[in-house]
């Protein structure tokens, strides 16, 4: 079903209301997502990307309802990723010679996953344009790495719509498609755990393709991006808050991560808590065991903190497992101007705290010394380190 997005465009995409994880099990999906595609009528037609491989019989099918394929001019595929072009294979089955208009990196990665079919490519760069009658025109944006090397935007004059792909989406299902209809507590988690998740590893990437857009001076009345909702009510909201999220973003908040054997690491999670609190009613604490706790959701409560303390006990002269993948996903974040702290109990050998305080300083964050060591379980002079290790992350 067609859904009108404004004068002769149209949403044509796939409202995915049962995904539960993407990028296979790495993303969690906890309000759905959708997979926007959309149909431009004017005197050409035009389709912007497609949907998810899964989903390409029902796509098709109910593109046939909407559109003769055949009066398909062209095609704008913005992104090579599966979730966008994985129906490309089925649609061009029918239409083999239509237009493709995409960036040279797309073709070297479509034909990578979905084999060569000598489909008809239009290779664009910035600035380039085509017409698409009644004095409307689509001007091509690179988005180089936003979030892979083919990644593309495609602005719409007349109407001024940017069709900006993964950008300024949200793994978010919303049957009400627009940002001023839906649930903007929802709206809003869901568009920083994606940012979060998915962006901030090319948040330098994110701060100058912003600046580039601004200085372009384009008109913005819609953002229609490739996920969620579109966003129609004061659409530069999205962009302005993704270059404050792009620029080593942080709230007053302290985020505790831990994984324990027998409980005594947790003691020390929660009486570094406690302290926080004591010292600094206004910041928010947040505490999470990683091994029991979505990983995802824990790195958009990260991302909002100006400081951490992660906490692992000695384990056959480690850390425990869920710590160090827990760890080796934070650095690939590539989460900018955060203090840590480490803490951990040990019954012999106790190389959890060093372990752990490298392992964040390779991670990019600003370790302090101060940690919190407990031989077996944690005993008061343990606990008396504790206002000292809450002062420095709270400087
Ligand atoms: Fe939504 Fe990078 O694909």
């Amino acid at each position: 079903m067609r859904k009108q997005v404004k004068n002769n465009v149209s949403w044509v995409g796939y409202t995915d209301w049962e995904l539960e994880s993407f990028h296979g099990d790495d993303y969690s999906i906890y309000n759905g997502s959708s997979q926007n595609a959309y149909l431009i009528e004017e005197e050409k037609t035009v389709l912007v990307d497609t949907v998810w491989t899964p989903h390409r019989f029902d796509f098709l099918e109910n593109l046939k309802k909407e559109v003769d394929l055949n009066k398909i001019d062209f095609i704008i595929a913005n992104h090579a990723e599966c979730d966008h072009s994985g129906s490309l294979t089925e649609l061009m089955k029918e239409i083999p010679n239509t237009p493709i208009y995409c960036t040279a990196a797309f073709v070297k990665s479509v034909e990578g996953q979905f084999g060569k079919h000598n489909w008809n490519f239009k290779i664009v760069k910035t600035g380039d344009s085509i017409e698409i009658g009644n004095g409307k025109k689509l001007i091509f944006i690179e988005m180089k790495m936003l979030h892979w090397p083919d990644s593309m935007a495609v602005y719409m004059t007349g109407d001024n719509i940017l069709f900006s792909n993964d950008a300024f989406g949200q793994h978010y299902a919303a049957g009400e498609l627009f940002n001023d209809k839906t649930n903007q507590c929802l709206l809003w988690k869901e568009a920083m755990k994606y940012f979060t998740n998915i962006l901030n590893p090319f948040a330098p990437l994110v701060s100058k393709k912003i600046q580039e857009i601004s200085a372009l001076n384009l008109p913005i009345d819609i953002i229609a991006p490739s996920h969620g909702v579109i966003w129609r009510d004061n659409p530069m909201q999205i962009v302005e808050k993704y270059a404050l999220w792009a620029d080593a973003y942080q709230e007053n908040q302290i985020t505790i991560v831990y994984d324990t054997m027998w409980e005594g690491t947790t003691k020390i999670a929660h009486k570094i808590s406690e302290e926080i609190q004591k010292q600094s009613p206004d910041t928010i604490v947040k505490v999470f065991n990683i091994a029991k706790q979505d990983k995802n959701e824990i790195m958009t409560e990260i991302f909002k903190s100006k400081a951490i303390a992660v906490g692992s006990p000695t384990a056959v002269n480690d850390i425990l497992s869920s710590v160090t993948g827990f760890i080796a996903f934070m650095k690939s974040l590539k989460f900018k101007n955060k203090k840590a702290a480490a803490f951990g109990c040990y019954g012999w050998s106790g190389e959890s705290v060093k372990i752990l305080q490298e392992k964040l300083k390779d991670a990019g964050f600003n370790v302090i010394e101060e940690n919190i060591k407990s031989l077996w379980k944690p005993t008061e002079e343990d606990f008396a380190k504790i206002p000292e290790l809450t002062a420095k992350l709270l400087a």
